[in-house]
């Protein structure tokens, strides 16, 4: 699965670009402010819907422009293909798949299933677990099928429990969800277990390969207190959720915790370790997509080179290329472009301008 065309109108500093990329590698260089995070970005919109800027997608229309548009072309292996676009303006975000206008954000997670190394990538470490979540939860979504449809019912549950919180409803109408969110949370906590002990099998030997020698610990908490299972932990935590006026326990506070061995031992990872290890997290979730789906998700690395010395900027480009999907890198300089990565198509980005070289 692969963009095989990519069209941007008014989107940031582009009016228009039009870009016909490569099925494998695609490097994209250029000075500071010239569009290559922003090109990312348009990518990312496509497969998610939404932006990972902080900013959300209204400032993404170009200055002065009402509307902006990202469409492409998405080969995938049977030959077909399918065409998304993104549209926003005055009155909202559109998605679009093949034309329909009833289009949802899964549908284009699921149409075009990506992965990002950011300049946020650190926070999947250092910040609090909803980072983690958020990682844990894109690959248990694309590979666990019993996953998604439990966790919109724990949701709802959840959302209808803690509405009845916050209104000091008495204690009846607030146990009637505890039920529905037991059943759900089962099947949501069962889906990531199954799904970290792929990553306890894939994960340190792909870690080993960018970091070297430096075990790596996972640990995972499922939300919950107890060996008694949720139904106990809800009801054990009741009077505890009445005073808080919301359910403090159970898999929407469930964390991943992943550090390097020797590292949480001296209480500090280097910037460039952390961007590696977080990178190794991805590419792992990127094999096992394609281990158990056979579903090469697009991978987007950007500033690929910054925080990196020679030695790691080189396994990790090792490593990408051995993948074998498609990946969009963005480097500052040529320079800075590993060797074995040149083999792919460069894109060079000035002024809200693209040319392949
Ligand atoms: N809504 C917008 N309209 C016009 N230009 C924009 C808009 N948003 C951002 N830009 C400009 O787009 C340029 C490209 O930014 P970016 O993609 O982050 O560059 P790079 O990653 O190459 O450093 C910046 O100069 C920025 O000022
Ligand atoms: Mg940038």
């Amino acid at each position: 699965m692969h963009l095989s065309q990519l069209r941007l109108q008014n989107f940031r500093c582009f009016e228009a670009a039009d870009l016909q990329p490569d099925p494998a590698i695609n490097v994209i260089t250029g000075d500071n402010a010239s569009g290559k995070t922003t090109l990312l970005e348009a990518i990312y919109f496509l497969g998610r819907g939404q932006s990972f800027r902080q900013s959300g997608p209204r400032p993404a229309i170009r200055a002065g422009e009402n509307a902006f548009t990202v469409t492409a072309e998405i080969a995938v292996p049977d030959g077909r293909s399918h065409r998304l676009g993104v549209s926003r303006d005055k009155r909202g975000i559109r998605y679009r798949r093949d034309g329909n206008s009833d289009t949802s954000r899964i549908d284009l997670i699921n149409t075009l299933p990506l992965q990002m190394v950011g300049p946020n990538v650190h926070r999947l470490l250092e910040q609090g677990p909803r980072y983690r979540r958020h990682f844990l939860d894109w690959g248990v979504f694309h590979v666990e099928h019993a996953f998604f449809p439990a966790w919109r019912r724990f949701r709802r549950a959840l959302k209808q429990r803690n509405r009845a919180l916050k209104a000091r409803l008495p204690k009846a109408d607030i146990v009637v969800w505890d039920a529905e969110l037991v059943r759900a949370a089962e099947i949501v906590d069962a889906s990531r277990r199954a799904y970290i002990d792929h990553l306890y099998n894939n994960l340190p030997a792909q870690a080993a390969k960018l970091l070297g020698d430096e075990p790596i610990v996972l640990e995972y908490d499922c939300g919950w207190r107890g060996e008694d299972g949720y139904g106990a932990a809800l009801a054990a935590g009741l009077d505890q959720d009445t005073r808080a006026g919301f359910t403090q326990q159970g898999p929407h506070r469930a964390d991943l915790r992943v550090s390097i061995a020797s590292a949480a031992a001296r209480d500090w990872v280097s910037r460039g370790q952390q961007k590696i290890l977080t990178t190794a997290m991805l590419l792992t979730q990127a094999r096992l997509l394609h281990a158990r789906r056979h579903v090469q998700p697009v991978l987007l690395i950007d500033d690929m080179a910054a925080e990196l010395g020679v030695r790691y900027r080189q396994v990790l480009a090792e490593e990408i290329a051995s993948l074998g999907g498609q990946c969009f890198l963005t480097f500052l300089e040529p320079q800075l472009v590993p060797d074995v990565i040149k083999q792919g198509a460069m894109f060079h980005v000035e002024r809200g301008a693209v040319t392949r070289g």
